[in-house]
């Protein structure tokens, strides 16, 4: 049973709604509804406008629509991954979208509610799953992935410098007996490590749960889709705000946003453009926007935030 008491403050709160420039009348969405912090702020803003708030953990939506109530004839709510966000977009007759905003990562609830396995800070099945009936778990990556592969994830998805022996460690104890919860894991990830690295001031676990907790979800691979999709729905003027938590995400988000905002794309030895692509969107932050010293002292979690904003062009969507 969800426990109403998690909550979630949102990021970058005020550097969104500005730059989502709110009409009242307008239609938004937000792609990572978690408690709704965000979207109830641009639901406030709306008149006659729309929100369309989207998330696939089913925990989401329920609290949404208890804190959303009041609003409940300006939104809608849906459980899907935003990396459908074009499906999305059609099965609900969506034809423009005047902003999007995007708030990557996992939501506090979900860190804190012990049962969502999540956290390396309270014991529970290893789980891990943003969308609870989705099929692969935690377990499943850390019970049953080949030794590379977990080299490989721990490594790429957790920056963790000591993945061989970390993975190591996992294969070898699960010869023994599955590796069943996060303390068991935690535990094994301590035991790898040299002792200069026990003494780090962030938990031994940290970034190899990040990791695991990418791959579960899948998290970068569900960029490029909603990254595409979103600025091909937004109207012209239309503005996307994506914030990201580490650089892995922010660097998929840039790295589109930059090829979003490439227009032709002939060879530099061309006289003349001959692919007559121009720029589908333009680019408002060319470098990221950051908490204030304040919002890290009052949320700590906001502290590796990163936002991006890019709007639309009024330029036809061409696909390349
Ligand atoms: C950081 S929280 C958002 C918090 C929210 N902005 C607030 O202020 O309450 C991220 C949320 O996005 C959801 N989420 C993450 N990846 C998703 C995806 N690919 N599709 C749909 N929802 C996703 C998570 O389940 C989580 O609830």
């Amino acid at each position: 049973m969800e426990n109403r008491e998690f909550s979630h403050v949102p990021v970058l709160l005020r550097e969104c709604m500005e730059g989502l420039q709110i009409r009242p009348d307008g239609v938004y969405l937000d792609g990572t509804l978690g408690r709704a912090g965000h979207s109830l702020e641009i639901v406030r803003r709306l008149s006659t406008g729309r929100l369309i708030a989207i998330d696939r953990d089913g925990a989401a939506i329920e609290a949404a629509q208890v804190r959303l109530a009041e609003y409940r004839d300006k939104v809608l709510l849906v459980r899907s991954n935003f990396s459908d966000l074009a499906q999305v977009l059609d099965e609900h007759h969506i034809e423009g979208v005047d902003g999007m905003l995007f708030d990557l990562g996992v939501s506090s609830p979900q860190l804190d509610d012990a049962a969502r396995g999540f956290s390396y800070m309270h014991d529970a099945p290893l789980d891990m799953r943003m969308d609870r009936d989705a099929a692969l778990t935690a377990y499943t990556v850390v019970n049953t992935w080949p030794m590379e592969e977990l080299r490989r994830i721990l490594f790429d998805y957790g920056e963790e410098r000591y993945a061989p022996a970390i993975a190591r460690a996992i294969v070898r104890a699960r010869q023994e007996k599955p590796v069943e919860t996060t303390f068991e894991l935690a535990e094994l990830i301590r035991g790898a490590l040299p002792a200069a690295a026990k003494r780090e001031k962030q938990h031994p676990a940290k970034r190899s749960f990040q990791a695991i907790r990418i791959a579960v979800n899948d998290e970068l691979g569900a960029l490029p889709p909603m990254l595409h999709a979103a600025g091909k729905a937004l109207r012209p003027g239309g503005r996307l705000c994506v914030i990201s938590f580490h650089s892995l995400e922010d660097r998929i988000v840039k790295k589109t946003v930059q090829e979003l905002a490439k227009g032709c794309t002939c060879p530099p030895d061309f006289p003349v453009c001959v692919c007559g692509n121009k720029p589908k969107v333009r680019i408002i932050t060319k470098k990221p926007i950051l908490p204030s010293e304040e919002e890290v002292t009052q949320n700590p979690r906001a502290r590796s935030a990163k936002l991006r904003i890019a709007e639309r062009t009024e330029h036809e969507w061409k696909e390349v």
